[in-house]
């Protein structure tokens, strides 16, 4: 497999920091901190691994813009021939900036606004991914007037799985998608209304997975309820879309947390050829939608340290960004890992906690870092590509920070900073 090592590619041969071939502090200075770098020969690299995997098994590859989506992100993964998942009109409207094709778009959402249900039926996306009653009414009102719209049925499986663990929940812990008691009475919603075609199912079990079991055993409850719409002449489509969620490592030392994505890909198509063949029916077009495994190693933020001090035994290092611009570590306790990177450092290690300069605790990481990292020091924090800017806020009245394509030596802007003044703009 063209699999990816965590950002290898990080550490110059002289042990400074590099980011898609350049110098973290050149790209610091060009363009202000705190920065995301996103490294596009990681990314291609990632790519160009699922789409080698995925499609010999006739799996379709949708990256989950959730994680990240920028008009040039949107733009370099259509050029790149992958579908798009959406989850707003904002990124729908990103993607259209970007000049996605609509029928690689499917929409996602628990509570689809009118102006995005209106945006399937004028065809902007390619089939929307259904997730209860009221949203079948409301899309069912509405294209009745307009023209049929293709439907995927969201369905809460009842497996629930995450890093280390994975377990049928019976439903219960998920606002997301039909019970499972509930879909036969949504596909009869759907045969009844001739404004909607049921395309397929979909089921999304959980995040930062690194087994491949979960995702089959979800494979095993969706096909059951595939072979049933087929027998029952219900289906227009074959799709069946198993989500995302592939774990990737946060340490460099922690290269086993992946998911394995060749026996991933392998383990469904077997299973559902297998079980197609069993019952009688065609073999679904399988669909995978990740976005963390795409877009999250090929990120690194940098920030310059603002001040070291020392509270009691702690040593504090705070950088010029924080919670604003990654969230994560104070909402999902997520592990980044940093390294010094304006300069090598042969100095012993020190436990250290940084922070971001919110009006929080906002502890980004703990970690050994070199006991002479000092003011004006710029700090990195590793795989910082999904689920940090996408999630990124103005608290504080903080702007948020510029983001940045480095590959092949060469970089460009394709997120300016906020200025303090553009933060005015909504108000009256
Ligand atoms: C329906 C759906 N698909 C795909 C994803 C992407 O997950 P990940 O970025 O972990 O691959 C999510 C994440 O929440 C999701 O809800």
């Amino acid at each position: 497999m063209a699999s990816l090592m965590y950002n290898t590619n990080i550490r110059a041969t002289d042990g400074s920091i590099q980011l898609g071939g350049c110098p973290a502090s050149e790209l610091a200075a060009s363009y202000g901190t705190p920065l995301l770098v996103l490294d596009t020969d990681v990314l291609d690299q990632q790519i160009e691994a699922f789409l080698t995997i995925a499609r010999p098994f006739g799996i379709e590859v949708a990256y989950a813009g959730k994680a990240l989506l920028l008009t040039a992100l949107a733009r370099h993964l259509s050029m790149r021939g992958l579908a798009l998942d959406c989850c707003s009109l904002g990124e729908i409207v990103t993607a259209e900036a970007a000049g996605y094709p609509p029928e690689l778009i499917s929409l996602h959402g628990c509570a689809k606004t009118t102006e995005e249900l209106q945006a399937v039926v004028a065809g902007r996306v390619g089939r929307s991914i259904v997730d209860n009653f009221d949203e079948l009414v409301r899309l069912a009102a509405l294209a009745r007037s307009e023209r049929p719209v293709a439907v995927v049925l969201r369905v809460n499986t009842g497996i629930e799985a995450h890093t280390h663990e994975c377990v049928r929940t019976g439903g219960d812990n998920t606002k997301f998608g039909f019970a499972l008691s509930d879909v036969d009475r949504a596909i009869a919603f759907i045969q009844a209304e001739p404004a909607l075609r049921l395309q397929g199912l979909h089921a999304h079990i959980g995040s930062q997975i690194i087994d491949a079991d979960p995702f089959v055993l979800n494979l095993d409850v969706l096909m059951e309820l595939y072979v049933r719409a087929h027998h029952g002449g219900f289906l227009h489509g074959h799709d069946l879309i198993l989500g995302g969620g592939f774990g990737v490592p946060m340490h460099p030392d922690e290269e086993h947390e992946r998911m394995d994505i060749p026996r991933l890909c392998q383990a469904l198509a077997q299973r559902a050829q297998q079980l197609a063949e069993q019952a009688g029916v065609p073999v679904p077009h399988l669909g995978i939608e990740p976005g963390r495994a795409i877009i999250a190693e090929a990120g690194t933020s940098l920030y310059r340290v603002s001040a070291v001090k020392q509270q009691g035994k702690r040593r504090f290092v705070i950088v010029d960004g924080g919670m604003t611009d990654n969230p994560r570590p104070a909402l999902y306790q997520s592990y980044h890992h940093p390294f010094l990177a304006s300069r090598v450092s042969s100095a012993a290690g020190q436990l250290m906690t940084v922070c971001g300069r919110t009006c929080e605790n906002d502890e980004l990481v703990q970690a050994e870092l070199p006991r002479d990292l000092a003011t004006g020091d710029l700090l990195a924090l590793g795989v910082t590509g999904a689920y940090t800017y996408s999630m990124a806020s103005n608290y504080n009245r903080f702007s948020r920070p510029a983001v940045i394509f480095a590959g092949q030596g060469e970089h460009r802007l394709v997120a300016r900073r906020e200025t303090p003044d553009e933060l005015l703009r909504y108000d009256v």
